[in-house]
């Protein structure tokens, strides 16, 4: 399909019936994803630290899936509230998602000689440790509930091979 085709801005139905959940699906990427695979016929958990955030989002979904979309507030770099986000989806809905995007992230512009420990745990805590919760556990539910053809994306960053910027990738700081 050409990239210019009005279809794909009224979506083509290629997710539907599918159950997709996208941590930091407040803001910026995660949400932009959110919208698309809503468009696409999925049904959409959103989940973000920012409350605020994750509520706009669902709000913005056009299209409803095969269930409602549903916001969560979680802070994805603890893996208890990693594990009361996977019972909560789990009460909420009768099925487990299919597809889980780990969007969270932080971002800084502090190069590499300034930066202090501080941003570096944080950095490292919701770019790394937290895509790990998040895949680890919704990958234990997915062979669990034996989910064929699942997907699992994770972001990360052309700025992982700079050397001297940020720590902006998901499994290679330096
Ligand atoms: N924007 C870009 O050009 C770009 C390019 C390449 C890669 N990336 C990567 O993509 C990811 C998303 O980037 P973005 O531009 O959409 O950023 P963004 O700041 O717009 O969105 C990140 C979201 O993550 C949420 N978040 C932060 N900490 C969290 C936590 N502990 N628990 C749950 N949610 C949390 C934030 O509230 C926010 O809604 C990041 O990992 C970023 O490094 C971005």
């Amino acid at each position: 399909m050409n990239r210019n085709d009005p279809k794909l801005l009224e979506g083509t139905g290629r997710l539907s019936g599918k159950f997709a959940l996208v941590t930091g699906g407040g803001s910026g990427i995660g949400r932009a994803t959110c919208q698309v695979f809503a468009r696409e016929g999925a049904t959409v958990a959103v989940v973000d630290v920012n409350d605020t955030g994750a509520e706009e989002t669902v709000q913005s979904l056009q299209k409803r899936g095969r269930f409602p979309h549903k916001s969560y507030v979680t802070d994805v770099t603890s893996a208890g509230a990693v594990s009361r986000l996977v019972e909560s989806v789990r009460t909420d809905y009768s099925v487990v998602p299919d597809v889980i995007l780990a969007s969270q992230g932080v971002q800084t512009h502090t190069a590499f000689l300034d930066m202090d420990e501080e941003t570096f745990d944080k950095i490292i805590s919701v770019n790394l440790k937290a895509t790990f919760l998040v895949v680890q556990a919704f990958s234990r539910l997915m062979v669990e509930n034996k989910v064929a053809g699942g997907s699992i994306i994770t972001m990360g960053s052309l700025r992982a091979a700079q050397v001297g910027t940020a720590l902006n990738c998901k499994g290679r700081p330096f």
